[in-house]
């Protein structure tokens, strides 16, 4: 587990885009693992500027987003459908049949269809670089607290915690979304690598317990400690509540130093 602590959100959106394009560019058929949040907007933001001024291309690229709301439309401004649209694919040259996002309007029959989006997943080759958010209760995608660490992708009901967080932004309670469909925790860890990014202090106590906490399904980001490719790319407000920052800056001189490929 890398932890990279940087001064600040530019900072941790910049360091997250120069993995990102490495692995592009290392791998134009890359399969990229995309979140949706306020966190990767930067991320998104430099990306689109490197495409625009280095042309990184994004032609043979595939991406699987990780969650969508139930019952939101694509057409709707707080799904994750649209916010992809606006501040990703209609910046960049990933072709539109190789972008997925679980359909939040589908009705019924949930576990075939959440089914065929991993198959999706397995037969594109896998995932082989996931961007994560994190939530304030420590939950990735829409895997709330107590979602099994096996879980699969699947419809997921919505924390009290995360309906509150949303509840600010719809502007009719009657549409504040009460379920997800998410890429299940299991799911998660099969990508080949997890970059987990993360900025502000409202974040810190998710972050110190995914990190330093006992893996545990109260904290779904703490199942990544199980993964043997993971970077969190933090900022210092979210790094606020980590004992062992010392540490973490030890463990990058030395990966800097020794195997810097890990750092590509
Ligand atoms: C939602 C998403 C997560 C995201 C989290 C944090 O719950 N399902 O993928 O990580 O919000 O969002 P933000 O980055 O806006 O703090």
């Amino acid at each position: 587990m890398l932890v990279v602590l940087k001064k600040d959100y530019d900072e941790v959106s910049r360091e997250a885009a120069r993995i990102v394009a490495g692995a592009v560019r290392s791998k134009p058929s890359v399969v990229l693992g995309l979140a949706t949040g306020s966190t990767p907007l930067g991320l998104y933001r430099e990306l689109a500027a490197l495409h625009r001024a280095e042309a990184l291309d994004f032609s043979q690229a595939t991406s699987f987003n990780l969650d969508e709301y139930l019952g939101l439309a694509p057409s709707h401004p707080q799904s994750f459908h649209h916010f992809m649209e606006q501040n990703f694919f209609s910046q960049v040259n990933l072709p539109r049949h190789r972008r997925h996002i679980p359909d939040g309007t589908i009705q019924g029959d949930y576990d075939a269809y959440c089914a065929r989006y991993e198959q999706a997943i397995k037969s594109a080759g896998g995932i082989d670089l996931q961007i994560l958010g994190i939530g304030r209760n420590g939950h990735i995608g829409f895997n709330e607290p107590t979602s099994s660490l096996a879980s699969r992708t699947r419809l997921k009901a919505l924390s009290r915690e995360t309906i509150e967080d949303n509840r600010q932004v719809f502007a009719d309670e009657g549409e504040v979304p009460r379920c997800a469909i998410t890429m299940g925790i299991g799911t998660i860890l099969e990508s080949r690598r997890v970059l987990l990014l993360a900025a502000g202090r409202s974040k810190a106590a998710a972050v110190a317990k995914a990190i330093e906490g006992p893996i545990t399904s109260s904290v779904s980001a703490s199942a990544l400690q199980m993964h043997p490719d993971v970077t969190f790319l933090i900022d210092e407000e979210a790094a606020y509540s980590l004992t062992q920052r010392d540490y973490y800056r030890h463990v990058l001189e030395m990966t800097r130093l020794l195997t810097p490929e890990r750092l590509s």
